[in-house]
């Protein structure tokens, strides 16, 4: 089987890549994936520091923090970049890239999309806003990415509890965690073939297709979810 060519990009921390790095490792022979290059528009990203400790080439994009960086469209041609995850990304892809990787593209938001996403919706606001709103859920959404923000096809979406004495830190904890279990196993079935974006905006895959899962439960440990998470997502064959 080949596998598809990641290319990942990120702003912040990389917690996300991180979990996507690991998960792949995990898997073994049986990823549908490789991580072949990490980019970001910021150089000194923490996600850059993983990629180099994880032997993976680290690109800085241009921005207006590093006005003499790297073009994303011919970075990710470069690399031979397949499959595009956006792992905390916060600039806009623009348009011609979206759609050269249209049905490609990944993002996954700290919130069930469609509500408290869209333009400035990031980082501790997202989670603000969601407690402001009297949520009784929130959790992590994965999707394909169009040329609107946080808007193309939704692939998976995690919800977790909003708790009555949460503040936006620990809430932000709580979906973080979730991304992390959610995020890595979305992006393999997508690199594996076992979902993808079929020509009329739906989603197709036999992994995921509840597209909603049911209600985290923050008490059990990683090991606890993950296994969950694996049962409740199956593992199945290409489509
Ligand atoms: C995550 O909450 C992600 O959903 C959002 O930005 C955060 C990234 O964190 N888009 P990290 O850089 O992966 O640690």
């Amino acid at each position: 089987m080949t596998r598809a060519r990641i290319g990942v990009l990120a702003s912040g921390g990389g917690s996300n890549l991180q979990a996507l790095l690991d998960h792949l490792a995990e898997r073994g022979d049986a990823r549908g994936g490789d991580v072949v290059v990490v980019a970001s528009n910021r150089p000194d990203a923490g996600a850059l520091t993983r990629a180099a400790d994880a032997h993976v080439p680290a690109v800085v994009l241009a921005s207006p923090h590093a006005p003499r960086g790297a073009d994303l469209a011919s970075t990710l041609r470069e690399h031979g970049v397949d499959l595009v995850v956006l792992a905390g990304y916060m600039r806009l892809v623009p348009s011609d890239v979206t759609r050269a990787y249209h049905g490609r593209m990944l993002n996954v938001h700290p919130a069930l999309l469609p509500e408290f996403g869209g333009p400035g919706m990031y980082g501790p606001r997202v989670h603000r806003a969601v407690i402001a709103a009297g949520a009784r859920e929130s959790g992590p959404t994965v999707h394909f990415v169009d040329d609107v923000y946080d808007h193309g096809a939704i692939i998976a979406q995690w919800p977790v509890p909003v708790l009555a004495n949460d503040d936006e830190h620990s809430l932000a904890r709580r979906v973080l965690r979730a991304e992390h279990l959610l995020f890595p196993r979305v992006v393999d079935a997508v690199a594996a073939g076992h979902v993808r974006l079929a020509p009329n905006g739906s989603v197709h895959g036999s992994r995921f297709h509840e597209r909603r899962l049911s209600m985290m439960d923050p008490t059990l440990d990683d090991r606890a979810l993950a296994a969950q998470l694996d049962r409740t997502v199956g593992a199945s064959a290409p489509i």
